[in-house]
């Protein structure tokens, strides 16, 4: 399996102040940072990053929600890093999200569910390249 994945700290972990307590459980998990910012997405970019998910009736909000507030945008090293970083954040509807998972701590709902992991290592090397340079990833 690939060794890095890509993941966001969302607007609405970031306003709740969980951007600390959320990097400490992807530390704590065993996964080293390769790249890191903390930035903003425009309805634009939000669009284009989701883009997979145009079709969707929960479209239009998640890209309100996603260019709401700023985001922590990070690219994670690890053995297995996808299945791990999904096994670690929990299942996207946090009232299924197991005990001791991001989400189930941090999540309030289905669409503001706190993080992002990337669904396969394709993806995972697609959205890193989206959000970084390849000088930015250490
Ligand atoms: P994420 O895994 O980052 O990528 C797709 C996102 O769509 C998902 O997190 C949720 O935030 C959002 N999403 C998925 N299903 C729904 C839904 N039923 N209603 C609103 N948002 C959703």
């Amino acid at each position: 399996a690939g060794n890095i994945t890509f993941t966001m700290i969302k607007p609405d972990a970031v306003e709740a102040g969980n951007i600390g307590n959320i990097l400490q459980m992807i530390q704590a998990g065993g996964f080293r940072i390769k790249a890191m910012k903390y930035t903003k997405l425009s309805p634009e970019k939000a669009g284009e990053f989701y883009a997979v998910h145009s079709e969707r009736p929960f479209y239009g909000e998640l890209v309100e929600f996603m260019s709401r507030g700023p985001i922590v945008a990070a690219v994670l090293e690890k053995d297995n890093a996808v299945e791990d970083f999904r096994t670690l954040i929990g299942a996207t509807n946090p009232a299924e999200a197991a005990e001791g998972t991001v989400r189930k701590a941090y999540a309030t709902s289905i669409g503001e569910n706190a993080v992002h992991g990337s669904d396969s290592d394709e993806n995972a090397l697609i959205e890193a390249n989206f959000h970084f340079a390849g000088t930015e990833m250490f």
